[in-house]
């Protein structure tokens, strides 16, 4: 299994038999490697409804024909576009073909901003995702604040690999994602949601030396971690 970094909160896991993506914000994302008419994608993951999340997913599952997977309301929001989706929510998972899927809370908003008419459409609540491929277990906190549950996510799940917000601004900034870090017990952090924007400006490494002896890692656009 295959997990790369793609600039903001887009991740990609390559298991071999399936294409997944995390929050495929490709449009309009000043970092990222990818191109939104060239992503191969069987599943879409969605931690919450912002723009920069949702990003090109409506693109990307029509011309894949991928299995778009999301809090409940957004996936209705999603479904309504004439996308396959898979609803679920909070504290629920669920054994799909390409691994396990379950839903966390994060302290966060939930919303879908229509610019051309200036609606904002409720999405419901944001989540993190944990996902169980092949024995890993990777979590992607999506947007968040600190908070004390995390501990009881890291006491429940033996985390291989999370994805942590340190942009500050809109997330946890560094020095909270660092407690996050410790309560969540992943054995891998890697920083996310960071120098996108002017106002979420971080020193990823600066986050990563911070973190215990060998846990921290900062990905760069493009590399992978592989799990074998
Ligand atoms: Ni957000
Ligand atoms: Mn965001």
């Amino acid at each position: 299994m295959k997990v790369t970094y793609h600039g903001h909160s887009v991740v990609t896991v390559n298991t071999g038999n399936h294409q997944l993506i995390f929050d495929p914000f490709i449009t309009g994302n000043s970092l990222t490697d990818l191109k939104p008419e060239e992503v191969k994608a069987d599943v879409i993951l969605l931690t919450h409804g912002h723009n920069d999340h949702v990003g090109d997913t409506v693109e990307i599952a029509k011309r894949n024909h991928s299995l778009v997977v999301a809090p409940n309301e957004l996936a209705v929001y999603l479904g309504w576009k004439g996308l396959n989706v898979h609803p679920m929510h909070i504290g629920g998972s669920h054994q799909f073909d390409f691994g396990k899927v379950k839903l966390t809370q994060a302290f966060h908003g939930s919303a879908y901003t229509e610019e051309d008419s200036q609606k904002i459409v409720y999405t419901g609540m944001p989540a993190g995702i944990l996902l169980t491929v092949e024995g890993r277990t990777i979590f992607h906190a999506g947007d968040t604040g600190l908070f004390s549950d995390m501990k009881l996510i890291g006491e429940l799940n033996h985390i291989d690999l999370a994805f942590l917000p340190i942009g500050d601004n809109f997330t946890m900034g560094p020095e909270d994602a660092k407690l996050a870090a410790e309560w969540l017990r992943a054995k891998q952090v890697v920083p996310v949601h960071y120098s996108t924007f002017p106002v979420i400006e971080q020193d990823p490494h600066a986050f990563a030396d911070s973190l215990p002896g060998g846990v921290g890692k900062v990905l760069e656009v493009g590399e992978s971690i592989e799990f074998k």
